[in-house]
């Protein structure tokens, strides 16, 4: 080798070694900045009101564990700071700002059409429900979500839910006949766990309508059942690992609660491959009359539409491949059924404290012919009225953060690229300028003086959030009211019921949903008996 070419090599090495220097304190020096001046001193936000007990690293996450439930530090802010528009917290990670959504003219101005697709699910929300609902809708952005939401939209449409309604009937019937055993069985006593119970008919319910499949009864667990279970009843150290998720991902970390979370995941994935892949031949097979498997849908069940319109489009640009519909099929399985298990069981509770409520429902179900029709059960002012409060008193989906994918407008105010917006319903739904002083109280009855806003003062339609708002909002809410609507009536006709919990069921956290934690328990009698 010749002296020329050894001091080359030399110079390499030695301008790589400076330039990988230069590159740490760089980057190093970034880091401090991001960590120790951004938020304080530099950001264009800086002058918002908002807490200030964060972790330099972890932001809010800690307050956030320590909260009672996932809500809870954004209400205790917007109380704090009632009157602003928009109150700035440190998110995790480094020096990530969020913004924390505090009246409704803010909520429309992140969730209209305009400007909805401004904004990114956050990645830390993502990892902490992704490997859950799979990546499908929920997590499609932009042109992307617009071509989902038109592909699928048809399938959710009043006039074809309404098609559900006999099997939402018979759903609420086998809830009924399971009530009524545990009424007369000396063993239970009238002892009644609902949430269980609830699980087993939403899954039952978005098991028809997704895959076309009715998995059967109430007294048989599915193997979909334990995979949720395992997923969502975190023990205490599944919680922390779904914590730190939300900061560094470790889902490969190989420890137990990890093995327990990711084995129920592949496991779910699994069983909706074998279904897709069978629905896939099952269709090709005979193409001039398709034959369906079995099928309990009353219309097209939601794997067949993506198989014959999607997966076998004609034109490539608008095929989805087997994984796609793998995906989606995750995504609705999970959505479908666990918001509305939710929202039952939070009703059948706040209700089994209020039975002056459940009497005035009992008395307007009675009005109902033999066999209601769609539009009979859809109509009952009383029975609307009472879910949208179980529905604003607790509100299932606990808020999904927005991140802006470049400077936007949101109450008048700059915000700059990469901020998070957080939407929680529950911080509009507790607001006294909207819905009067007793917006901490349950009280079915506001709604009847106003059908659409339940007394809401500004008659601002984004004071009632539970199902969101724009583009984004829930594609199964009919679907959803529905199935409340008809299991509640079932219950309210033939039973009384007490809740053994007294005031607003703990739940847990942290959850990107509000969900009971434990059991949930009632003490049931048949209407005019005694309890035992
Ligand atoms: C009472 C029950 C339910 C509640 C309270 C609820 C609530 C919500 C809310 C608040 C959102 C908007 C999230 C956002 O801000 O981006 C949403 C979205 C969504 N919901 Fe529901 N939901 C319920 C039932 C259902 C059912 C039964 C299904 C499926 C059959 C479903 C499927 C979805 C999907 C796929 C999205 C994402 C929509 C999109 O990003 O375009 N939900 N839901
Ligand atoms: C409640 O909402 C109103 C109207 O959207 C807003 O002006 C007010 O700041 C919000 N907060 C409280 C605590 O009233």
């Amino acid at each position: 080798m010749t002296a020329i070419t050894l001091l080359s090599t030399e110079i390499l090495w030695r301008s790589a070694l400076y330039g990988s220097i230069a590159f740490a304190i760089i980057g190093f020096a970034r880091l401090m900045y991001l960590l120790f001046i951004y938020y304080d001193y530099v950001s264009p936000l800086r002058d918002l009101p908002g807490p200030k007990d964060h972790h330099i690293f972890l932001g809010q996450l800690l307050n956030q564990f320590r909260a009672g439930d996932p809500e809870q530090p954004y209400t205790d802010w917007m109380q704090k700071w009632p009157d602003a528009p928009l109150i700035r917290y440190r998110e995790t990670g480094f020096a990530a700002e969020g913004l924390l959504i505090n009246n409704a003219a803010a909520y429309r101005d992140v969730m209209q059409s305009q400007s909805c697709y401004a904004y990114e699910r956050s990645a830390p929300f993502r990892r902490l429900i992704g490997d859950i609902i799979g990546v499908g809708l929920v997590f499609a952005e932009g042109t992307e979500h617009r071509a989902q939401r038109k592909a699928l939209g048809g399938l959710f449409t009043v006039s074809n839910i309404k098609a559900y309604l006999p099997i939402l009937q018979d759903k609420a019937d086998r809830l009924v006949a399971e009530w009524d055993r545990a009424v007369t069985d000396e063993k239970d006593d009238g002892n009644v766990e609902i949430k269980q119970l609830y699980a087993k008919i939403t899954l039952n319910v978005i098991s028809i309508f997704a895959l076309g499949i009715d998995f059967g009864n109430l007294d048989s667990r599915t193997a979909f059942q334990s995979c949720y279970e395992a997923m969502f009843d975190l023990s205490t150290s599944g919680m922390l690992l779904a914590a730190i998720n939300l900061v560094v991902p470790i889902r490969w970390l190989p420890v137990q609660a990890n093995r327990v979370f990711m084995d129920a995941s592949t496991e779910l994935r699994g069983i909706l491959t074998g279904v897709t892949e069978a629905r896939i031949l099952s269709v090709a097979s005979d193409n001039e009359k398709p034959i369906l498997p079995p099928t309990a849908s009353p219309t097209k069940d939601l794997l067949t539409y993506m198989v014959e319109t999607k997966y076998r489009a004609t034109n490539p640009a608008d095929r989805w491949s087997k994984e796609e519909l793998i995906e989606q099929l995750l995504n609705f399985m999970a959505t479908g059924h666990e918001t509305t298990a939710g929202a039952l069981t939070f009703a059948t509770h706040e209700l089994g404290l209020h039975p002056e409520v459940v009497a005035k429902m009992r008395k307007e179900a009675l009005t109902l012919p033999e066999s209601p029709s769609f539009s009979d059960i859809d109509r009952l002012p009383y029975l609307d009225a009472v879910i949208r409060e179980c529905l604003r008193y607790q509100t299932p989906v606990a808020g999904i953060p927005r991140v802006a994918q470049h400077d936007v407008f949101v109450a008048g105010r700059r915000v700059p690229k990469g901020t998070t917006l957080m939407p929680v319903p529950a911080v509009l739904h507790r607001n006294k300028t909207l819905w009067g002083d007793d917006a901490t109280t349950f009280n079915p009855d506001r709604w009847l003086k106003d059908p659409l806003i339940g007394g809401a003062t500004d008659g601002d339609s984004c004071a009632w959030v539970a199902f969101g708002h724009g583009p984004r909002a829930c594609i199964g809410r009919a679907l959803a009211s529905l199935n409340v609507k008809v299991v509640l009536l079932s219950l309210v006709k033939q039973f009384e019921w007490e809740s053994v919990h007294k005031g607003k069921l703990p739940v847990v956290n942290p959850s990107g949903q509000l969900r009971p934690s434990g059991e949930v328990w009632l003490k049931v009698k048949r209407v005019g008996e005694e309890t035992k």
